[in-house]
């Protein structure tokens, strides 16, 4: 199929309405010198017949016709055309003739006082006029004037040739007209290719002024929609890309710091405390890098368009609590599992879902503190999945920048990066849920729910 264009659609589309006007003028200026031209050589028939049927004389009753030689050679006349004439009583006595000439249809006894009609002279196609002429006693003559059509045929003709030179002109001038005025309406749109093309900062938007065709202009609004979309969505992507530069700088400074200094170290004990350091900035550093690649391996999963599956929540957290039982109970933590009510199906990924569940039973064993148990559940219809302990909690004025990617609260131990909850916090918006962050109970502790919604797609179809 051959690429779109405006142009050559608009100029398709008005080809057939064009040619079918140019057709019908052409037809009827046809049509119309065509009977025009007929009348005036009819006129001519009629005005020879009517000169034979004005020497018409009735004498006692009988009809007669003087007529001089040099007038009959006068009337015969005509490099062009033959002539035939016939002059009969109605009763079918010839009176005058140079050929038989057929009466027209309808008969002798003519309704009004002449009548036209086409018939054949000598095996010729002829143009005949037949005029009555009423006598006194009730007598009556038929004149009848015949002429060959080789004066109409060529006159048919040249109109025909003329008026085929006048359509293909109108067409031609019209076509030329149509295309040119398509052509400017379309250049209206080189400006705008100019803007896009010319020397434009990512990502600005296109003008959207009164200079822009109004049929384009949705066509250029969504543009715009779409370029602030990905101007967002790239900001936020160097904004990341510098944040894990960033946080990736310090521990790897730190570390070549505690290199170069075990190497000068000549005191065994000493040499070997600083590289436990280094070993455990290294280790933060690899923890790190893990969450880095976590966080992107989440974003590109944002981006898949392959069709949710069913998971089943409930297996799903019992495997997770299971494979972290050993990790709480190395400190001395009470990990359990309790499965509340509702159906615990959600259409979704599950990898990401037992990602998320996993950063948030993480952060319960990290942050809560030996004082009480950990309660990973499910409850509600559609399903809530939580994780909540009875530690310290995170305070109201925190629960909405603990989600920003590396952000941790002041004061916070261990080797995290800040990572965890904006991990949970973009698995849940894959799945159309929400991230709740709260207080176990008024007193105490934290509670985060994953929350899926009624219309979500991590709802089951
Ligand atoms: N269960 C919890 N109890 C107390 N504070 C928490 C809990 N979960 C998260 N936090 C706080 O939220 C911050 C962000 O958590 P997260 O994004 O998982 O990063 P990280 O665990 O790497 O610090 C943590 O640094 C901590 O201060
Ligand atoms: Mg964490």
């Amino acid at each position: 199929m051959p690429s779109s264009s405006l142009r050559r659609d608009l100029l398709l589309r008005l080809m057939g309405p064009l040619v079918a006007v140019v057709l019908v003028a052409g037809a009827s200026a046809w049509g119309l010198a065509q009977h025009f031209s007929q009348r005036v050589l009819d006129q001519w028939l009629y005005d020879s017949a009517i000169t034979l049927a004005r020497q018409v004389r009735f004498v006692a009753g009988k009809a007669r016709l003087d007529v001089p030689g040099s007038a009959i050679e006068m009337f015969e006349m005509d490099v062009v055309d033959e002539v035939f004439y016939e002059v009969t009583t109605t009763a079918g006595l010839r009176i005058m003739a140079n050929s038989a000439v057929p009466p027209p249809t309808e008969g002798p006894d003519l309704a009004a006082e002449s009548v036209y009609y086409d018939t054949f002279v000598r095996e010729l196609p002829v143009r005949a006029i037949a005029v009555r002429v009423q006598g006194g006693g009730g007598e009556a003559v038929l004149v009848k004037v015949a002429e060959t059509r080789n004066k109409r045929d060529s006159l048919a003709n040249e109109v025909l040739v003329a008026t085929l030179a006048i359509v293909a002109m109108l067409f031609v001038a019209s076509f030329a007209l149509v295309a040119t005025g398509i052509g400017r309406s379309l250049s209206s749109l080189q400006p705008i290719v100019q803007r896009v093309r010319g020397g434009r900062r990512a990502f600005s938007p296109l003008p959207e002024g009164r200079d822009v065709p109004s049929e384009i202009r949705p066509l250029v609004k969504t543009i715009n929609a779409l370029l602030r979309e990905i101007s967002e969505e790239h900001a936020g992507r160097q904004r990341f890309i510098a944040d894990a530069a960033h946080q990736l700088r310090t521990p790897i400074a730190a570390l070549r710091l505690q290199l170069e200094l075990a190497l000068r170290e000549k005191d065994p004990e000493r040499h070997e405390a600083v590289l436990a350091d280094a070993a455990a900035v290294l280790s933060r550093t690899s923890h790190l890098i893990h969450r880095l690649l976590t966080l992107s391996r989440v974003d590109q999963a944002a981006e898949d368009r392959t069709p949710f599956v069913e998971v089943d929540l409930d297996r799903l957290a019992r495997e997770e609590v299971e494979s972290w039982i050993d990790r709480a109970l190395a400190k001395g933590i009470d990990l359990g599992y309790e499965h509340r009510g509702g159906v615990p199906v959600v259409a979704g990924r599950e990898e990401l879902l037992r990602e998320a569940l996993s950063n948030l039973i993480d952060n319960a064993i990290a942050y809560a503190g030996p004082d009480g148990p950990i309660t990973v559940g499910i409850e509600g219809d559609p399903p809530r999945l939580f994780v909540e302990d009875s530690g310290a909690g995170i305070p109201e004025a925190e629960r909405e920048r603990v989600r920003n990617r590396f952000y941790r609260m002041p004061g916070t131990p261990g080797e995290g990066c800040g990572l965890g909850l904006a991990i949970v916090d973009e698995i849940a918006r894959i799945h159309g849920a929400s991230l709740r962050i709260g207080p176990r109970s008024a007193r105490a502790g934290a509670r985060v729910d994953l929350e899926f919604s009624p219309e979500g797609p991590g709802r089951t179809p």
